[in-house]
């Protein structure tokens, strides 16, 4: 498996299993496993999806050296500041069964529209990441759905640059200001909802490229987000599909395979503006 490397020098797997939407209980389970007996040897999880303990459990089970593997889990919302982050994420490695995390993140920042105090409420949170990370409690720390107004504020304060922002990133949705200002500042961008989430995969264009290329959409939609330097994290629960997004095949993209994906209209956006949501 193909790695990059964060800015803090450890080595992040190139793709990693995304786990959002998958229900506590046997279906988070039975895919994780599936995942991890398939070779994803990172997985994607976060307090919110209900699912760390099932994840937790699939990873005991596989038996495999939990340190060839990279997990990562989120803060929720309700526990932003510094106290309740630390708790939030002892709970965290509790649910998991693990006594260290790869990484942590910073689910979604606290927005203008909800918070009048919104940047000293991120600043406090992401003191407490400090906090863990400096404790050796997880291996690299980051932030969620940052976009660059929001970034850009927390980089006045942090004494630590975040590793990792995960954005919502597929073709037709590329927040290009975000993912400049990451870049350069060292911050690996990861893509969730890589194939937005199941909504771009009837476009017609990259239904053609793929019937060129004699792949499929969800595997041109992976190799566009590794193409631009992006980590991508697709889901799914179906063994065929989690194969598949691993092993996305030989096939190329080329220069104007990517411009024409980069010139896709707006398309599939979840809704979900970190700057307006109400969570
Ligand atoms: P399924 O779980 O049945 O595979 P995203 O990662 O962007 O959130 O997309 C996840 C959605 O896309 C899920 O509905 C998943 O369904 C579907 N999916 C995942 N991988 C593929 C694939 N390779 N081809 C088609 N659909 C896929």
């Amino acid at each position: 498996m193909k790695s990059f490397k964060l800015n803090n020098g450890i080595d992040i797997p190139a793709i990693g299993f995304g786990t959002w939407q998958i229900p506590e209980g046997e279906e988070a389970y039975q895919a994780v496993k599936e995942a991890l007996a398939t070779g994803y040897t990172h997985i994607d999880t976060a307090a919110i999806y209900g699912n760390e303990k099932s994840v937790g459990r699939a990873i005991k089970d596989s038996d495999i050296d939990r340190n060839t593997l990279f997990i990562t889990t989120k803060l929720w919302n309700t526990e932003r500041g510094y106290d309740k982050t630390i708790a939030a994420f002892e709970k965290s490695l509790t649910n998991l069964g693990l006594d260290y995390l790869d990484l942590y993140l910073i689910h979604w920042p606290a927005n203008e529209t909800q918070f009048e105090d919104w940047a000293a409420i991120n600043a406090d949170t992401w003191k407490a990441f400090e906090y863990l990370y400096k404790q050796g409690k997880v291996r690299a720390i980051g932030v969620s759905n940052f976009p660059k107004e929001y970034l850009a504020k927390l980089l006045e304060t942090a004494t630590i640059v975040p590793s990792v922002n995960q954005i919502e990133y597929h073709p037709g949705y590329l927040q290009q200001d975000t993912v400049d200002l990451c870049k350069s500042n060292g911050i690996l961008v990861q893509a969730w909802s890589p194939l937005g989430s199941g909504r771009i995969l009837q476009d017609e264009t990259l239904i053609a490229l793929a019937a060129q290329k004699a792949t499929s959409v969800g595997q041109i939609c992976i190799k566009f987000a590794l193409s631009q330097g992006i980590l991508p994290l697709p889901k799914s629960t179906n063994p065929a599909n989690i194969k598949r997004n691993l092993d996305i095949g030989n096939f190329e993209l080329t220069k104007e395979d990517i411009s024409t994906i980069r010139e896709l209209p707006t398309m599939g956006f979840s809704g979900s503006d970190p700057k307006k949501v109400a969570f």
